[in-house]
């Protein structure tokens, strides 16, 4: 059993990846983004406290995401946990070091995913999901098989994010470099990151993080 983090800024291929480790490795994926964008679908109080913030791209507050994972984390995970999307600040990767130091785990290791500003305007504004499932699609490189047919369950709820816009992104990509990017001198120095190309194709990027995760 293996817990990692993957790190990297919007569109970098978190999602896509977390997904592939799922299926290939019986891992679970743990995305703070989902559970913060269920919350909203459902209208939940918790919900209608960050709507207006994840809209505009900004990070929400750390103790609404340590919760978040802390809850998730009472159920075990066979194959381990796939962080996606958290921890985000310096304050949520003490939290997270915490949360498993008192269930006697590790964290085996962080991969930053490496893409350029110019690749993730296009994944972003191209992306959709499936509402049913959550498989990750995109206009040009992943399309479904049957337009408007997600390829995994069959469903026709295919979604576009809210926040997927070329404005939005700009919030969202400086609140990486500023809050997000530390983390990898925190880890480095904790001799815990690799790092991975994720410009590369999703099946290069996979067999790159397999790689990390076979040493692990
Ligand atoms: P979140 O949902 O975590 O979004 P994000 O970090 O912005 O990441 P994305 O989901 O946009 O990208 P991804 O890296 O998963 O890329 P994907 O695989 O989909 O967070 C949303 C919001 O919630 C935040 O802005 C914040 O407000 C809040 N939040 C969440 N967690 C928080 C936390 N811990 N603290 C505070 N606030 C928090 O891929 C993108 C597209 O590219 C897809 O279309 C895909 O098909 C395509 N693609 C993927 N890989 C490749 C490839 N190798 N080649 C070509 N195309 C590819």
């Amino acid at each position: 059993m293996v817990n990692i983090i993957l790190l990297g800024p919007p569109g970098a291929g978190k999602g896509t990846q977390a997904k592939r480790l799922e299926e290939a490795r019986g891992m679970v994926q743990l995305s703070t983004g989902d559970m913060l964008k269920e919350a909203i679908a459902k209208g939940t109080e918790l919900g209608k406290r960050v709507e207006g913030i994840m809209a505009r791209g900004e990070l929400v507050t750390d103790d609404i995401v340590i919760g978040l994972i802390e809850a998730k984390m009472k159920d075990r995970a066979r194959g381990g946990f796939i962080f996606d999307g958290f921890p985000r600040t310096l304050k949520q990767a003490d939290a997270l070091g915490d949360l498993l130091a008192r269930t006697g785990e590790t964290l085996d290791a962080v991969i930053e995913m490496q893409v350029d500003d110019a690749a993730l305007v296009a994944r972003i504004t191209g992306r959709f999901t499936c509402g049913n499932c959550g498989a990750v699609y995109h206009d040009l490189t992943r399309p479904t098989k049957v337009p408007g047919v997600c390829d995994v369950c069959g469903s026709t709820n295919l979604k576009r994010r809210a926040d997927d816009t070329e404005e939005t992104l700009k919030t969202r990509l400086m609140e990486y470099y500023k809050k997000t990017s530390p983390l990898i001198g925190y880890y480095h120095a904790k001799g815990q990151l690799s790092a991975v190309d994720g410009l590369a194709d999703a099946g290069v990027v996979a067999s790159a993080i397999a790689k990390v995760l076979d040493k692990a």
